[in-house]
């Protein structure tokens, strides 16, 4: 057999060998947020690319190089707002878009809306880096709620969220970029401060210089790393009231014992941010070792055309929580209970009965379709990787019993078969 289609670069398959482990993920962050009253929020894998563009910035890394643009033929007809779409490269974008659509601002003071689902980069992929991946996202979007406390709460609940989903030895970084004019002022001192060396920036970074200078912060190029190591980062650009807004947030952490650190050169690769901004990295995980990131945009949802209302959230890497797993975490029991077997065609359907009986009764079961001998249908019941295996032949059947092996032990017993869902009661 020659293989003639394979999986598309970055991206995975999901087995069902893996499947526990993601659905567990899924379990654990569903009933967490929920006890933050976080409400969870299906959003379409694609939205028009302007609604990208607009949010996350125009010289994002992720807009600029990593949009995975639809087929002009798929496009709104001519005269609509904009023609093109896009998979999603994240989530806060789409939340913000169905926030407006949907007036949710009218119905609660604060919205509190959370997702979990695949996202889209088109980047070149290497560990951790991948071109479709899924994140668990957070936003908390309502009027006037900017206060530190939210925003320490939605820090807290990432780092709770990492720790309930198996994740160990992360560090929490944060910063702050203030009002909107900080960030402006910011800009220009960044601007100031790297003037006389802009010849020796890559040229991604010459171009960066120009229309965002924030993003040179982030470059992997090693002399523009060199010379961001030679600045002098401060927080000399903030306001009073942004300087006290920091100050208060980091007040809060320390006394909730949330450990942190301040890196000043944290300043993220999207353009909505404002004020706090945070990541939670994992050293193992090498040059992705972002698990989780995020902050405040107050001013997004007016930007979109929507209320003027603050907003804090983050987003969570789950490929990447999974490789920063240690490994026995990782490993799950099979959850097959029984495993049935017939001896021979004449007892087949009776065995069909056994195996429908358990069903109903909740005990996950299966059966072997092929009947052959003892020793062959012991062999698939191995791979099948029961718990249990139950074998049907004519004598049992005479007697109104099946014989049940316990795989782990190797013991074997005859039961009555009306005995068989109760003995499996309590065992799952
Ligand atoms: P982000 O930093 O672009 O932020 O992504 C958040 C997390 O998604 C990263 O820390 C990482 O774990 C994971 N991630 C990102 N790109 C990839 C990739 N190519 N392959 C594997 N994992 C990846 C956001 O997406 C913001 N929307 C977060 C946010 C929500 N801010 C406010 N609210």
């Amino acid at each position: 057999m020659t293989k003639q289609f394979s999986l598309p670069r970055g991206t995975n398959d999901i087995l069902p060998g893996e499947m526990v482990l993601w659905q567990d993920m899924e379990d654990k962050a569903r009933r967490l947020l929920a006890t933050y009253n976080f409400k969870e929020i299906r959003t379409p894998l694609f939205e028009q690319t302007i609604l990208f563009k607009r949010s996350l910035g125009q010289t994002s890394e992720v807009v600029k190089k990593q949009l995975l643009e639809l087929a002009s033929a798929q496009k709104e007809p001519s005269g609509s707002k904009d023609e093109g779409f896009a998979l999603r490269p994240e989530g806060t974008a789409s939340v913000v878009r169905s926030y407006i659509e949907n007036s949710m601002d009218r119905k609660e003071a604060l919205t509190k809306l959370f997702y979990i689902g695949p996202m889209f980069r088109g980047e070149r992929p290497q560990k951790g880096r991948l071109r479709q991946f899924h994140q668990i996202g957070v936003e908390a979007i309502g009027a006037n709620t900017t206060s530190p406390y939210l925003d320490a709460e939605v820090i807290m609940l990432n780092v709770e969220l990492l720790a309930a989903l198996g994740a160990k030895d992360f560090r929490l970084k944060i910063n702050t970029l203030g009002s909107p004019e900080d960030k402006e002022n910011f800009s220009k001192a960044l601007r100031k401060s790297l003037q006389k060396d802009v010849g020796k920036l890559c040229d991604d970074c010459k171009e960066r210089f120009e229309r965002n200078v924030f993003r040179i912060l982030d470059c992997k190029n090693e002399s523009c790393q060199a010379l961001v190591a030679g600045l002098h980062l401060g927080h000399g650009h903030l306001s009073e009231a942004s300087r006290r807004y920091y100050n208060q947030l980091k007040d809060i952490l320390r006394s909730a014992e949330v450990l942190f650190e301040e890196v000043p050169a944290l300043v993220r690769g999207l353009d909505y941010y404002t004020h706090t901004v945070f990541e939670i990295t994992q050293a193992s995980l090498g040059s992705q070792d972002a698990l989780s990131a995020g902050g405040r945009y107050n001013n997004l949802v007016a930007q979109l055309g929507g209320p003027s209302v603050d907003a804090v959230g983050f987003a969570c890497g789950m490929e990447r929580i999974l490789l920063a797993m240690p490994a026995e975490t990782k490993s799950r029991e099979s959850r097959l209970m029984a495993y049935v077997i017939a001896l021979d065609d004449q007892v087949f359907p009776k065995a069909c009965r056994i195996a429908r009986g358990l069903r109903a009764a909740g005990i996950t079961s299966d059966i072997n379709y092929k009947v052959s001998s003892l020793k062959s249908q012991m062999r698939s019941a191995d791979k099948a990787k029961s718990r249990y295996v139950l074998i049907l032949g004519e004598e049992e059947d005479k007697k109104g019993v099946v014989a049940l092996k316990d795989m782990a032990t190797g013991e074997q017993q005859e039961i009555k078969e009306d005995m068989l869902a109760s003995f499996f009661q309590g065992k799952e």
